[in-house]
């Protein structure tokens, strides 16, 4: 059976089981590794996509769910939110591992286009559900911070 939906900004149809998780359609159908797996149980955000622009997490998603709709991957992350927070990303170092970075990167996207200057309480309740094991919590919080002022210039 097939799915098809806008990737990245292309109509794609991938013929796979509908009951498939997001994740491993997007990474082992359409090729796209830079989503990753942690937890499988929406327990880390390392697996975060963006759904008709909210952040969701891709591996308790099937397949069907987004037929028709617009999802977009860390690999097709477009726009000034998420160029800023790139940017931001890159100037102060934030990734150590990298492992969880597009989920964060993802969710930090999100936020800021929805919440173009947050708070730390605000940046903490967008961001607690993406996990990282090598702790870079507080390079997070600045970075989101960076790419709010580079959004006023
Ligand atoms: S792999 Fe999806 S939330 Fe952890
Ligand atoms: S940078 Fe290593 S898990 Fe986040």
């Amino acid at each position: 059976m097939s799915t098809t939906f806008i990737l990245n900004g292309q109509s794609t149809t991938l013929d796979a089981d509908p009951n498939m998780p997001m994740l491993w359609a997007i990474r082992e159908v359409a090729g796209l590794h830079g989503t990753k797996f942690g937890c499988g149980m929406a327990q880390c955000g390392a697996c975060t996509i963006h759904l008709d622009g909210q952040p969701l997490r891709s591996c308790i998603t099937p397949l069907s769910a987004v037929s028709g709709r617009k999802v977009t991957t860390i690999e097709g992350l477009q726009g000034k939110p998420a160029k800023a927070v790139q940017a931001a990303w890159v100037k102060l170092q934030v990734p150590q591992c990298g492992y969880c970075q597009s989920g964060q990167i993802m969710s930090a996207a999100a936020l800021l286009t929805e919440n173009p200057k947050p708070t730390d309480a605000d940046i903490d309740a967008a961001m607690s559900g993406n996990i990282c094991r090598c702790a870079t919590y507080t390079r997070i919080r600045a970075a989101i911070h960076d790419a709010a002022h580079s959004m006023e210039a």
